[in-house]
C-alpha cells in the first residue's frame, strides 16, 4: 500500500477559478462541470487540485503520470473515484474534505 496527502488553502484559488484557461489546463471538463454547479466552487476546485496531488505522492514510482493526467469523478452516492488518461484507476481510492479555508485530499494506493 502507498499514501499521498496535500492540503491547500482555498484562497488561492478564488481567483483561479475565473482564468478559464487555468480550469482547462488542470482539471477535466467533468470535473469543472461538477465544481461550477456547486455554491462554493472553490473549495471543490481546491480539493481536487489537493487530490491530484495526494494521488501524484502515492503513485510517483510511475514517472510517466503527471498531476493533469489524474482526474476525479463523483458517484452517484458522492464518493468520488480516481481516473488517470481517462481511464479508471480502481486500485487507487480518494478521500476528499473540504472547510470555507483549507481543503485535504488523501490517496490510497493498494498493490
Ligand atoms: C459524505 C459526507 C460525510 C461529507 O461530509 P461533510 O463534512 O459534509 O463534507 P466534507 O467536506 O468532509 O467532504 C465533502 C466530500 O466528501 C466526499 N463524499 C461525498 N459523499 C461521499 C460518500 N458517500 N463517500 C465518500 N466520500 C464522499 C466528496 O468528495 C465531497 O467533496 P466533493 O463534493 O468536492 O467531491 C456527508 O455528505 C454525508 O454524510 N453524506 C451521507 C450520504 C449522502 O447523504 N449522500 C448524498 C447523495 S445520495
Amino acid at each position: 500500500m502507498k499514501i499521498g496527502i496535500d492540503i491547500e488553502e482555498v484562497k488561492r484559488f478564488s481567483k483561479l477559478v475565473k482564468d478559464t484557461a487555468f480550469l482547462k489546463r488542470v482539471f477535466s471538463q467533468n470535473e469543472i462541470d461538477y465544481c461550477m454547479s456547486k455554491k462554493n466552487l472553490s473549495q471543490h476546485f481546491a480539493v481536487r487540485f489537493a487530490g491530484k496531488e495526494a494521488v501524484w505522492k502515492a503513485i510517483n514510482s510511475k514517472k510517466n503520470v503527471s498531476i493533469t493526467d489524474i482526474s476525479f469523478k463523483n458517484i452517484d452516492s458522492g464518493k468520488p473515484e480516481v481516473y488517470i488518461k481517462n481511464k479508471k484507476a480502481s486500485d487507487i481510492d480518494i478521500s476528499f474534505s473540504h472547510t470555507k479555508n483549507t481543503v485535504v485530499a488523501v490517496a490510497i494506493v493498494s498493490e
